[in-house]
């Protein structure tokens, strides 16, 4: 994306947050249907402050992510990403928490996998990871198309904003080659 248009959009959501009321962040998604989330969906936007996630410009392309109910209250997600090495895809046995709607592998280094927002088309996922006293964040913004609308890259910028991640805000260009290695 261009940086005169993330300006645009940042000064969009700043004019915004005023009138809002707060926000209790990180909030989940209660009423999430596993079910319905569950499947492909490509990754077409992300900010995190782990360094090196997210590789040089000319090395992005959009992300993918298969999730995967199980028996047993397991959650399997497989993420297909473009870093710096190439296309690298990793396969997560998450479980649930027993009050929250989160899945956690906290041995594999994954604090957190909350779903922040969703119409099905579209999630917003905050991936909390680290082990011990580390702590970094990753917002993801997941789309069953290679585009993103307009509405839901508002609320990943505006989450962004939130998680103190708006330097780290990048769209991923639309080369779906390493994305669809995770096709069926
Ligand atoms: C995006 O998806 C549409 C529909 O599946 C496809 O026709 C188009 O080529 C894709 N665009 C890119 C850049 O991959």
């Amino acid at each position: 994306m261009r940086p005169g248009l993330v300006l645009v959009l940042l000064v969009a959501l700043t004019l915004d947050v005023g009138s809002q009321p707060q926000k209790n962040f990180p909030k989940e998604s209660n009423a999430l249907n596993w079910g319905k989330f569950s499947g492909f969906w490509y990754i077409l936007a992300v900010a995190t402050n782990a360094r090196g996630f997210v590789p040089a410009p000319d090395k992005r392309k959009l992300g993918a992510s298969v999730v995967k109910v199980h028996r047993g209250g397991h959650l399997r997600v497989v993420v297909a990403f473009s870093r710096s090495q190439g296309c690298q895809s990793q396969e997560l046995i998450l479980r649930k928490d027993k009050k929250k709607p989160v899945f956690r592998n906290t041995l594999k280094g994954v604090k957190g996998f909350h779903v922040l927002s969703t119409d099905y088309s579209y999630g917003l996922v905050y991936l909390r990871l680290g082990r011990a006293e580390r702590n970094y964040k990753n917002v993801m913004l997941f789309g069953r198309q290679n585009i993103s609308s307009f509405l839901s890259l508002r609320e990943f910028l505006d989450t962004c904003a939130i998680l103190k991640l708006t330097e780290e805000a990048t769209i991923l260009p639309k080369d779906a080659s390493c994305a669809h290695t995770l096709l069926p």
